[in-house]
């Protein structure tokens, strides 16, 4: 069975003090959960205090974002083993935010789940479906592209530290969650090529994350689906209360 996942996206948001509070707060809220992991992706200047403050819980450390190349001059970029040695395990790659306001391309995406990999980090590839592309049909095409370009030619040992992220873009921040029924469906999707990417059996272990407008509120009917192993939040992972809550909902659906 595969472990459920609550991850919380701090984006741009924060202070020193604020980021620190708040991962204090969910290590205390969250720290000894067994039934879900839980992991917190703090704006890159927080990641020491972040770990600090979550050191000696189950709580993973996560970053947004990271460059292709393992190092060199790329004026404020962030590279794979900076991130490591800070003690992340996790990146993100692909945050629909990052594609559309930063020009990421799929190829760039490819490239950053690479050295994600070669980095020794766990990448949690993020794909999804602008609302014009879902009222053109398009939807379901662009998620398959999405995904089946960031993994073209990946190995299958790769498989077990590869996390998917479906985040339909019109879902994001807007208060307006895809319903458990839609998001259900395109988790499926991507599950079937996962297979054929991969094999069945590695296929069938990755994890897929549902993000976009996530609540306390539409957790529990969100995991409930067979599909979604977890959860990507955004605003709500900035308040504790509400965070824990959500991962308290994952250790609900799956008990
Ligand atoms: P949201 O963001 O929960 O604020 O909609 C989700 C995300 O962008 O990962």
């Amino acid at each position: 069975m595969r472990q459920p996942l609550i991850a919380g996206n701090w984006k741009m948001h924060g202070t020193r003090d604020s980021c620190r509070a708040l991962a204090s707060a969910i290590a205390g809220d969250l720290g000894t959960l067994q039934e879900a992991e839980v992991a917190i992706f703090p704006p890159y200047p927080s990641l020491p205090e972040a770990a600090d403050a979550i050191r000696g819980t189950g709580i993973a450390l996560g970053a947004q974002d990271l460059h292709p190349e393992a190092e060199g001059a790329f004026t404020g970029a962030v590279s794979g083993s900076l991130l490591r040695s800070f003690d992340c395990r996790y990146v993100l790659a692909g945050h629909s935010e990052r594609r559309r306001l930063f020009g990421e391309t799929d190829d760039a995406v490819k490239r950053k789940i690479s050295r994600a990999l070669a980095s020794d980090l766990k990448p949690v590839l993020c794909v999804g479906e602008s609302s014009e592309q879902r009222e053109a049909g398009d939807g379901e095409e662009i998620v398959h592209k999405q995904v089946r370009i960031a993994l073209a030619g990946m190995d299958s040992s790769v498989a077990t530290r590869l996390v998917l992220a479906y985040e339909p873009v019109w879902a994001i921040g807007s208060g307006r969650p895809a319903t458990p029924e839609v998001a259900a469906e395109m988790h499926a999707l991507i599950r079937d090529d996962l297979r054929k990417f991969f094999g069945m059996t590695e296929g069938s272990e990755i994890r897929i994350l549902y993000g976009g407008s996530v609540t306390p509120e539409n957790a529990g009917g969100l995991l409930g689906q067979e599909e979604i192993d977890g959860l990507l939040v955004g605003g709500a992972s900035l308040d504790a209360a509400s965070f824990s809550a959500i991962a308290r909902a994952a250790v609900g659906a799956y008990s």
